[in-house]
C-alpha cells in the first residue's frame, strides 16, 4: 500500500539565482521571496550592474528598505564581473561580507549583460585571486560565439571554457547556473565538488515543445533557452538525486509585461511567487520527496560554506490558483507570473 504524503518540513530553504530588479519592481516582487526563502543569491544585472562595493553597499540598503517588517531574510550579494574588475575591490568586498561571489556573464548572453566580459583574458586576475581567498565564482554558461546553436551554448562554454578552469584554478569553487541541458547536469556531477550547479523549477517542467509548439509563449522565454524532453528528465532526476552538487536556484526574473510581450521579448520568467511549491510538486512526482530538502536547504550552504538555516516551514498538499500577474507601481505597471492562473497542488502552511 502507498500513502500518500499531504504534509512536508523542510529546513527553510535558500534561493541560490535570483533576480529582484530595483526601485518599484523590487518592492513588488522580494515579499514573494523573503515569505518561503532563509537567504537568496541576488544577481547584480542591473542597469547599471552592481559592479563595485560601493554599488553593493548601496544596492543592499535597497534591498532591506524593500523588506517587509519582521522578515528576517538575508540577501547575498554578487559583483557583476566586467572586463576591468578590480581584484583588490572584489577582495575587500569579500571580506568586508558585501559580496558572497563574483558573477560572471558573457558580454550580451542575456539580459542586461552588454557589461558582461568581452575576453576572458581579461579576467583571469581576478579569478586568481578569488581562488586565493576562496570566494565563490558563479557562472552563466553559455558562449556566446554566433556560430554555436543557442541550443548548444551551455555544451560549447563547457567544453572551451569552463573544462579549462576548473585544472587552471584547481582550488576555486565554481557555480554553474540555471543548468539546461544534460550534458550540463553531466559535467556538474563528474567535476564535484569543485562545480556545483543551480536548477530552476521550470527547466524541470518544460519543454520547447511548450514553448513555441502549441503557439508562442513569450513568457516562456528564458536564458539558457528551455530544452528538450531529454534534457528536462535529465535535469528532473539531477535534482532529485539527492546529489549534493545540485542545488534550488529559482532563476526568478520578473520584467514589465510589456517589455515581455513584444515584437523583441526578453528573456526571464517571473516564478518567485510558485517557485517551492513547483519544486515540491516535481519532487512529488520523481517520488523523491523525502530528498527536496538535500536540494532546497541543505546542499546549497554546503557549497557555500555557510550554515543551513535552523527555521523550518511545512509545506501542505492543498490547491490554490496562482496568480495572474504581480502589480507594479508606476510605468512598469504588471509583471506576468510563471504558471499564473493554474491550480498549483502544493502550499506552504502559516
Ligand atoms: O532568462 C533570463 N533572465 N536569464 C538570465 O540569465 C537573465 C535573466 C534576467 O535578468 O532577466
Ligand atoms: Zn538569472
Amino acid at each position: 500500500m502507498t500513502v500518500m504524503t499531504t504534509r512536508i518540513t523542510i529546513r527553510k530553504p535558500d534561493d541560490w539565482h535570483l533576480h529582484v530588479r530595483d526601485g518599484e519592481m523590487l518592492k513588488a516582487v522580494l515579499p514573494f521571496t523573503a515569505k518561503n526563502f532563509g537567504r537568496a543569491i541576488l544577481m547584480p544585472n542591473l542597469i547599471p550592474p552592481v559592479r563595485t562595493t560601493a554599488d553593493c553597499i548601496a544596492y543592499r540598503q535597497r534591498v532591506m528598505a524593500a523588506l517587509p517588517q519582521g522578515s528576517n531574510f538575508k540577501p547575498l550579494m554578487t559583483c557583476y564581473l566586467t572586463d576591468d574588475t578590480d581584484p583588490d575591490d572584489v577582495e575587500r568586498g569579500f571580506r568586508d561580507g558585501v559580496f558572497t561571489g563574483v558573477k560572471l556573464y558573457p558580454a550580451n548572453a542575456t539580459t542586461n549583460s552588454a557589461a558582461g566580459v568581452t575576453d576572458y583574458n581579461k579576467v583571469m586576475r581576478v579569478l586568481e585571486r578569488m581562488e586565493k581567498i576562496d570566494m565563490p565564482f558563479l557562472m552563466h554558461g553559455e558562449d556566446t560565439d554566433p556560430e554555436v546553436d543557442i541550443f548548444d551554448r551551455e555544451k560549447a562554454f563547457i567544453d572551451r571554457y569552463l573544462s579549462k578552469w576548473i585544472r587552471q584554478f584547481p582550488k576555486l569553487r565554481f557555480i554553474l547556473e540555471h543548468l539546461s541541458s544534460k550534458d550540463g547536469a553531466d559535467y556538474v556531477k563528474s567535476a564535484a565538488p569543485q562545480v556545483g550547479g543551480t536548477i530552476t523549477a521550470y527547466h524541470m517542467m518544460l519543454t520547447r515543445n511548450d514553448w513555441f509548439g502549441h503557439g508562442l509563449k513569450p513568457y516562456m522565454y528564458v536564458m539558457p533557452v528551455i530544452k528538450t524532453a531529454r534534457d528536462r528528465t535529465a535535469l528532473r532526476k539531477a535534482a532529485t538525486s539527492g546529489e549534493a552538487c545540485y542545488f534550488l536556484g529559482t532563476d526568478s526574473a520578473p520584467h514589465p509585461y510589456a517589455r515581455k510581450v513584444s515584437t523583441n521579448g526578453v528573456p526571464g520568467m517571473f516564478n518567485a511567487p510558485v517557485a517551492i511549491e513547483t519544486y515540491a510538486q516535481v519532487f512529488e512526482e520523481e517520488g523523491a520527496l523525502d530528498r527536496l530538502e538535500a536540494f532546497a536547504s541543505l546542499n546549497g550552504p554546503k557549497h557555500y560554506r555557510l550554515p543551513p538555516n535552523d527555521e523550518t516551514i511545512t509545506l501542505e498538499k492543498t490547491s490554490w490558483t496562482a496568480p495572474e500577474e504581480v502589480k507594479v507601481a508606476g510605468p512598469d505597471e504588471r509583471a506576468l507570473v510563471y504558471r499564473g492562473g493554474e491550480t498549483i497542488a502544493w502550499k506552504v502552511a502559516g
